[in-house]
């Protein structure tokens, strides 16, 4: 009897009933791994309490890259290597997919193009790619500034008045602002109220989490929608954002005015009335896409593009409070690029620490802290600086973004906010499949980027399904950002510390602040500071 914990055995797979067996033994329960892969044993409590990401960084630390994870009857791969990572994200991505996350995720995103299956996926991408180009995103940078106007008019009302403010609330609705107004040309108007819009937004992705976090698909049961008063309210909450979108598709395609896609890119933005990536699909020709695709496919946008921005802005304001001198040299590029202007592309290209900020933030926080993949077919992931193993269909994997942007394998010194790291060349011998991190790879581009650091660094994904939104969403961190340390000054509010010092790590459970991971990493009570006017 092989015991838990144990490397891989000498068993050779033989008939065809033998290896039906051993792959479901494989991809079903805690049987002990064939492809040399140790098992983690430890308590369900490190992966169940909302920082599993954590849980699985103590196991790598134990078994290295990659390890098997058994959670109730599935068991996982866990991936902890840019080599290995490189390998499923690039090298042989058609033969993984989006396994159970596309389950999970299928209810509220159908066939967007997160969850999307390959055959859909590769029509709606090549469909969906070009609405992000350079004209459009230039013109986003000034809609990101637009849209910061509400938060600094609610910010200085605070400074004002108490000084007590929540921010990463603020950086939410900010966000979901944002995200509206480019996506679908939608007020949602939640710096300033909430509307029962704004509401079933925010109750609907808590659900989306919720499942990204359950093994068992209970929603799937029998009569569970209507039964379980979560689910019923999820449905109703559901079905009022599906008539939201369904109304601005077909006012979008009621005024459709078809043209080709570089006609399309070549649109003068400062004189277009509707400039949100809705119209640009709408009026794409070719692209006669029926209502349920564009809803599933503004979903997605609007789930993936709201919180992992906001979290971006959250775990930014957190890190430079902790680390002043860093805030010092923010503050003053701010000051000598922008001054009270709304930032503009060059004065974002300027702006180099605030972009070293942002990226160094996702370093640390990457939203989602873990990707979720299923092989297709059986292949096998390098060695890495880990070991070999063969990966047989079916298998659900974790990329443990998290455990690779910490490593110090790949990151001198990894739990520092050091954001002029980018800027240096780092190779390590012991890893030699690893090319290392060179700045020469990112020069001409705005931030770094998963091929700079020969994919330790991730935090958009990499491949054929690295995310769409990445310049957009780190032009809008860095606009934001920049508007928000103009203005104020920030530290922390004591008088909702508990009795731990508020400048311990984030994930001590303690911690006024602490880490909490559904789909992206938020805080465990809110950013809670006191917020004052900057005297210029
Ligand atoms: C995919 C992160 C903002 C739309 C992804 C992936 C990551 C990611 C890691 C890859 C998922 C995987 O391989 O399983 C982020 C972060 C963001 C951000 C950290 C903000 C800081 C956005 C925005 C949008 C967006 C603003 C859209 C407006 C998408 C879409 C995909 C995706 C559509 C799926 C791409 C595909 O499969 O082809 N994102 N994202 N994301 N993201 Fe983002």
């Amino acid at each position: 009897v092989m015991q838990k914990g144990e490397p891989g055995t000498d068993c050779t797979f033989g008939d065809s009933a033998n290896v039906l067996r051993t792959n479901i033994e494989q991809i079903y329960g805690g049987f002990p791994s064939l492809d040399g892969c140790p098992l983690a044993e430890g308590d369900i409590a490190d992966i169940a309490d909302g920082t599993q990401f954590i849980g699985l960084q103590r196991y790598y630390n134990e078994y290295g890259s990659p390890y098997k994870l058994c959670f109730g009857p599935k068991s996982f791969l866990v991936i902890s290597d840019p080599v290995q990572a490189k390998h499923i994200l690039r090298d042989a991505n058609t033969m993984y997919d989006k396994g159970l996350l596309a389950e999970i995720l299928e209810p509220i995103m159908g066939k967007g193009l997160i969850p999307a299956d390959p055959e859909t996926w590769s029509v709606r991408r090549r469909q969906i790619v070009p609405a992000f180009h350079k004209a459009w995103l230039n013109h986003m940078v000034g809609l990101f500034g637009y849209c910061n106007v509400p938060l600094i008019a609610s910010l200085d009302k605070i400074a004002e008045g108490d000084s007590k403010v929540e921010m990463e609330e603020k950086f939410c609705s900010v966000a979901l602002d944002i995200i509206g107004k480019s996506v679908f040309n939608y007020e949602f108007d939640s710096v300033t109220k909430e509307s029962p819009v704004v509401k079933a937004v925010y109750r609907a992705l808590v659900e989306a989490e919720h499942r990204s976090m359950t093994p068992a698909p209970y929603w799937d049961l029998p009569f569970a929608n209507q039964l379980v008063p979560r689910l019923r309210a999820f449905n109703e909450d559901l079905d009022l954002l599906n008539d939201v979108l369904d109304d601005l598709i077909n006012r979008a395609k009621s005024s459709r005015q078809v043209e080709d896609i570089e006609e399309l890119e070549k649109r003068d933005y400062a004189n277009v009335q509707d400039p949100s990536l809705l119209r640009f699909l709408v009026d794409m020709r070719g692209a006669d896409i029926d209502n349920k695709q564009l809803r599933d496919d503004l979903m997605t946008m609007l789930i993936a593009g709201h919180e992992t921005t906001a979290a971006v802005l959250t775990w930014s304001l957190f890190e430079l409070l902790r680390n002043p001198e860093c805030m010092k040299k923010a503050q003053e590029e701010i000051d000598r690029v922008i001054g009270d202007r709304t930032p503009t592309l060059e004065d974002v290209q300027e702006m180099k620490y605030i972009r070293l900020i942002v990226a160094e933030t996702l370093r640390l926080y990457p939203q989602p802290p873990l990707l979720i993949r299923r092989c297709r077919e059986e292949n096998k992931v390098p060695k890495g600086a880990g070991r070999e193993a063969t990966v047989i269909r079916g298998m659900d994997m974790f990329l443990a973004l998290y455990n690779i942007h910490r490593d110090e394998k790949f990151w001198p010194e990894p739990t520092k906010f050091d954001p002029e790291r980018f800027t240096r060349k780092y190779v390590n011998p012991d890893v030699p499949e690893w090319e290392g991190f060179d700045p020469a790879k990112w020069e001409g581009r705005l931030y770094p980027n998963e091929l700079a650091s020969d994919f330790a660094y991730l935090p958009f994904g990499g491949g054929a399904r690295k995310c769409i939104g990445d310049e957009f969403a780190t032009l809008e961190a860095t606009v934001t950002l920049a508007m928000v340390l103009r203005r104020y000054d920030f530290e922390f509010d004591k008088s909702k510390s508990t009795s731990v010092d508020i400048m311990d790590e984030p994930f001590n459970l303690e911690h006024p602040v602490g880490m909490r991971s559904g789909a992206t990493i938020h805080t465990r009570k809110g950013l809670h500071l006191l917020i004052k006017k900057r005297e210029l």
